[in-house]
């Protein structure tokens, strides 16, 4: 059976970390997987998650099964962190799923269920797994324009005109805040008008907001989304707290359902449990069973909420150390960096420099010119700037 298949592609941002691992120069720099880090260079557990993680052990009397649906209150709390008092939270339903492709992976099979022929319209570029989850469950996946190269921010005229051929039924993946891979967001003048768009022309927002918090503020970041959503009568989100949690191996997301009704929310609950059952059952608990903890307490979520904000900054002082490292070398083509939000920015290197990057300088991004911001170190950024401007030059 198995000398029929051929060997599988490697993942491109998973890969890069193997290939990182493995490289034994002492001053290579990781700006590849979207992974925060702090001025060490380490991802530590966040001091929120130690705290309730050890009110768990010391609270956990059984390990008996949860359910299909996860906790309860861990998916009440996703719902009202990522919908705040919008109106839609009255006829919203969550599943805990294994991180948010897994729930990327429910509401695309939900999807295939309910409108067989729908089409997914994923940006473009996208997150590098959305397309491979939207077609492994079977459903055909459309671009529409979303990242202009030369400004390096979103042509809206441009998303606007491609998501005019969605029809009725069909499927619009945006991402909620953080664009992954470009930084680039859409202004929440455009969210207005994609909401118009999907009340006009019938097609479903299917909201991918995987790092709340990172960009703006834990609310100023969904505040597009909350505003849809109280206007479309149906919506689908896949959330995560791998990033502002920082639980990235737990596992730990939510498949979240806007209904026209609550009774039609919990009608694709219902077909909800009955895919994850037969994928995976029931997701892992301990990541959920730390986030409820915290958000149920007063006082931890205040310490999460300031360490979450630790890392905002962080992000923020860092593009802007970035720009004004290349400023310092007379370079003002990388000014746009300092209006991206989030994790990562799109450089717009070509392959050729990429490679150079990491032959020459052990700097590894992923191929499409993605950089993890937080990847970055203050006192490197003169260094990373220099390697970036001979790659250039070179070229
Ligand atoms: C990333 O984009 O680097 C992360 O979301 C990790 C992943 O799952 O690809």
């Amino acid at each position: 059976m198995l000398s029929t298949l051929t060997p599988a592609p490697l993942d491109p941002i998973l890969s890069l970390t193997v290939a990182f691992r493995e490289d034994q120069r002492a001053n290579k720099m990781d700006l590849g997987i979207g992974v925060y880090k702090d001025e060490h260079g380490a991802t530590p557990v966040m001091a929120a998650v130690k705290a309730s993680q050890e009110q768990v052990f010391a609270t956990q009397e059984t390990k008996a099964y949860v359910g299909l649906v996860g906790r309860e209150g861990f998916n009440r709390f996703m719902i009202d962190l990522v919908l705040g008092d919008s109106a839609a939270k009255e006829r919203a339903v969550g599943l805990q799923t294994p991180g948010a492709s897994g729930a990327l992976r429910m509401l695309a099979d939900l999807i295939r269920r309910a409108t067989p022929s729908a089409k997914v319209w994923i940006s473009n570029p996208s997150y590098v797994n959305h397309q491979p989850v939207m077609e492994s469950a079977g459903l055909v996946v459309e671009k529409y324009d979303y990242f202009d190269p030369e400004t390096k921010q979103v042509n809206e005229a441009a998303m606007l005109a491609s998501l005019e051929h969605a029809s009725a039924g069909d499927v619009v993946l945006l991402h909620g805040c953080c664009h992954n891979p470009t930084g680039a967001d859409i202004s929440f003048d455009a969210w207005q008008q994609l909401t118009e768009m999907a009340l006009q022309r019938g097609f479903v927002p299917f909201v991918d907001i995987a790092y709340q918090g990172f960009g703006d503020g834990l609310e100023q970041d969904a505040a597009g989304l909350r505003y849809m959503a109280e206007r479309v009568p149906e919506m689908l989100i896949a959330t995560s707290c791998s990033k502002n949690f920082g639980l990235y191996r737990e596992r730990t997301g939510a498949a979240i359902i806007v209904g026209k009704t609550l009774d039609n929310a919990r009608l694709g609950l219902g077909r909800l449990l009955q895919l994850a059952r037969s994928t995976y059952t029931m997701p892992p608990d301990h990541g959920a069973a730390i986030v409820e903890t915290i958000l149920a307490d007063d006082q931890l979520k205040a310490q999460w909420l300031s360490e979450l904000n630790v890392m905002q900054q962080r992000l923020r002082s860092l593009r802007e150390g970035l720009v004004n490292a290349f400023h310092a070398r007379d370079c003002f083509d990388f000014d746009f960096i300092a209006q991206h939000k989030g994790m990562f920015s799109h450089t717009g290197l070509t392959v050729e420099q990429i490679d150079a990057l990491r032959d020459e300088h052990g700097i590894y991004m992923v191929g499409d010119g993605r950089i993890n911001i937080a990847g970055l170190q203050e006192e490197r950024l003169a260094e990373l700037v220099d390697a970036i401007l001979q790659v250039i030059q070179k070229a």
